[in-house]
């Protein structure tokens, strides 16, 4: 493929999304690949936040859970993602991590059912099959961890719940919701879907796949910032039959009248827990808001434009980077990845070279196309700098080799 600066230039200027970019803060020079790890700051964060430390929380103080509605932030702010997933406003909550709501869906809809199994996928996302399995152990269950491939078939009159992550944290290979969903249900099993590298990426349809139970993280494409609290989906018709194990007071139908009984709230409520994080929900909120005015499906129409001119580029100018994410748009999601065995320090003379990607064990390197403030110029920008990276064999600088705690 050949894709010239001026004609990346050209399809910036044409871009429609292109004046999105303004909603956000991207340092001057630094290409940002690393957004479906952690989204970059909304321009209206900084400002929002500091009304809300110096105003609410300075001046206000207790008053503002009443007078500036915090105690109202899980559900206003869950009712911003809604759209993005196909739900209906009452069918999302912000809530702790994605770990901690897998656990209380998990838990809460395994004790709908006496069938022994719980089903995953062998290589889903770590905390998904640490959660499981911590759940499995808790409440006599067995964990199947199946191959990839294999995981429908393996859905049988002992699966309890299925637990997939729609599209993969490291090849961006995406599941087929509907189906799948479809397959468990028909076998009475539910699914709970991670949405972590999904939401803000690729139009999804809860209500229209009959999903059950999600979750999804806060941080990444939704971009509300560092450690940002995740969401849970629980489909209407289910939310009334679950009870969460982790009983607290937020999530009871009185918390202030300080009863010893557990009694759980209506509907989605009852999946809350502890006081929420207002400073970090604010900060999602203005993540959220920064998808105002855009469809899901916009941006997944100019999330493939970017995706296939970085993968033509890096084909064309680094060949030794082996792509192993699917082509086909409706088999993957908004990021792509590359192998090469020494991944780890490629992406590290990429960070030197202002070009921010990031590294999963053992040898991937991944990039998240983000339509909401990439452009076309930042992907041909980036596959320059590569190339030259791999031409030169900079790579090798034993600097490049150091690993930090985080990778
Ligand atoms: C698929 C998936 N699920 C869950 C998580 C982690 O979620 P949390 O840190 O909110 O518990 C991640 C983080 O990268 C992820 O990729």
């Amino acid at each position: 493929m050949s894709f010239t600066l001026a004609e990346a230039r050209a399809a910036d200027a044409a871009d429609p999304l292109r004046p999105l970019r303004a909603r956000f803060h991207l340092p001057e020079g630094l290409i940002y690949l690393d957004g479906n790890s952690l989204g970059p700051m909304p321009r209206a964060a900084p400002a929002r936040l500091g009304r809300v430390i110096e105003e609410e929380w300075g001046e206000e103080l207790i008053r503002s859970w009443n007078s500036r509605d915090w105690i109202g932030a899980p559900q206003r702010i869950g009712a911003l993602i809604a759209p993005l997933i196909g739900a209906k406003p009452n069918e999302v909550i912000v809530a702790d991590s994605t770990s901690v709501n897998l656990f209380k869906l998990l838990v809460a809809a395994a004790s709908l059912t006496g069938r022994k199994t719980l089903l995953s996928e062998a290589g889903n996302f770590h905390t998904d099959l640490h959660i499981a399995s911590g759940v499995a152990e808790l409440l006599g269950r067995d964990l199947d961890i199946a191959p990839r491939a294999e995981v429908e078939g393996r859905i049988g009159p002992d699966t309890a719940l299925l637990l997939l992550t729609h599209v993969h944290y490291k090849t961006a290979e995406r599941f087929d919701m509907a189906r799948i969903t479809a397959r468990a249900r028909e076998a009475g099993a539910i699914t709970i879907w991670d949405l972590s590298h999904s939401v803000g990426a690729v139009p999804l349809d809860l209500n229209g796949a009959g999903v059950e139970l999600a979750v999804g993280c806060g941080y990444k494409y939704l971009n509300g910032g560092p450690g940002a609290p995740a969401f849970l989906y629980v489909a209407e018709h289910l939310q009334e039959r679950l009870i969460s194990p982790l009983r607290g007071w937020m999530g009871h139908a009185e918390p202030f009248a300080f009863t010893d009984d557990y009694r759980p709230a209506a509907g989605l409520d009852r999946m809350l827990a502890g006081t929420p994080p207002i400073l970090s929900l604010v900060g999602l909120e203005c993540g959220l808001e920064a998808f105002e005015g855009v469809t899901p499906a916009r941006l997944w129409s100019k999330a493939n434009a970017l995706f296939d001119v970085f993968h033509g580029l890096v084909e064309q100018r680094c060949p030794e980077l082996v792509c192993i994410t699917p082509r086909l748009p409706e088999q993957r999601g908004s990021h792509i990845s590359f192998r090469h065995p020494h991944a780890f320090e490629i992406c590290q003379a990429l960070i030197a070279a202002e070009v921010i990607g990031d590294f999963r064990a053992p040898d991937v390197v991944r990039f998240g196309l983000t339509p909401l403030y990439l452009g076309f110029e930042d992907l041909w920008q980036a596959v320059d700098r590569m190339a030259k990276i791999m031409e030169s064999g900079s790579w090798r600088e034993p600097r490049y080799a150091v690993r930090g705690k985080v990778t």
